[in-house]
């Protein structure tokens, strides 16, 4: 077995495809398409999406500095597609794509009706990266939809919500659960 080297790249796989939503009113609510995201810390809850500066949802969320992480099913796959290769400069993604959105709770950009889970975040400090500027945020408020939640226990199941991933330029379904958080030391 050999290694090959390759040139310094962004291949951390598989990565969520996740719809971000900004604006602070039906008037300019807007939805992107966005893979650079990720949690980075637990208490306080905080995470981050990457932004380029030339999207038009950029001085959206610069001016409000709040936004939506909305996580993609399987049947949002089309949608997510969708918005990540128009701009609403020149659509109304809302219309195109068929998906709904209903006022946020603690931030002024919408929750996409049809996703399972919807963070609600507020902007901490805006770095800029090179060709992405990189938004922190503190996570105000997490929307889950109760269709997924088991009426007995009331776990959220991530699994009957058959979550979009996203890998190097191809969208996959997840497959079957093989493990569970330290089965690997677990006595028998
Ligand atoms: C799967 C996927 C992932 C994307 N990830 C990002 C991202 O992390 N950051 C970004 O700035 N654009 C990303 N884009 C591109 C934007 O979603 C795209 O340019 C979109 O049209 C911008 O919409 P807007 O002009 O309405 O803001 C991605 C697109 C796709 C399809």
């Amino acid at each position: 077995m050999s290694k090959i080297n390759w040139r310094p790249g962004t291949m951390i796989n598989p990565l969520p495809a996740v719809l971000v939503t900004c604006g602070d009113g039906p008037e300019n609510w807007n939805m992107l398409t966005v893979a650079w995201t990720g949690t980075i810390c637990s208490d306080p809850a905080m995470c981050y999406v990457s932004v380029r500066p030339e999207r038009f949802s950029h001085p959206l969320l610069m001016k409000y500095m709040e936004f939506t992480i909305n996580l993609t099913t399987v049947d949002m796959a089309r949608a997510t597609d969708w918005a990540g290769v128009r701009s609403g400069r020149d659509y109304d993604k809302w219309k195109e794509t068929g998906l709904t959105p209903i006022p946020g709770v603690k931030v002024s950009s919408p929750t996409i009706e049809e996703s399972p889970v919807s963070i609600e975040c507020k902007v901490k400090e805006v770095i800029h990266l090179g060709s992405h500027d990189m938004f922190m945020a503190d996570v105000l408020n997490v929307r889950a939809d109760d269709r997924y939640l088991d009426p007995e226990t009331g776990a959220f199941s991530f699994e009957k919500a058959n979550l979009l991933a996203y890998e190097h330029g191809f969208y996959r379904q997840l497959g079957p659960i093989i493990g569970k958080f330290g089965f690997s030391v677990k006595k028998k």
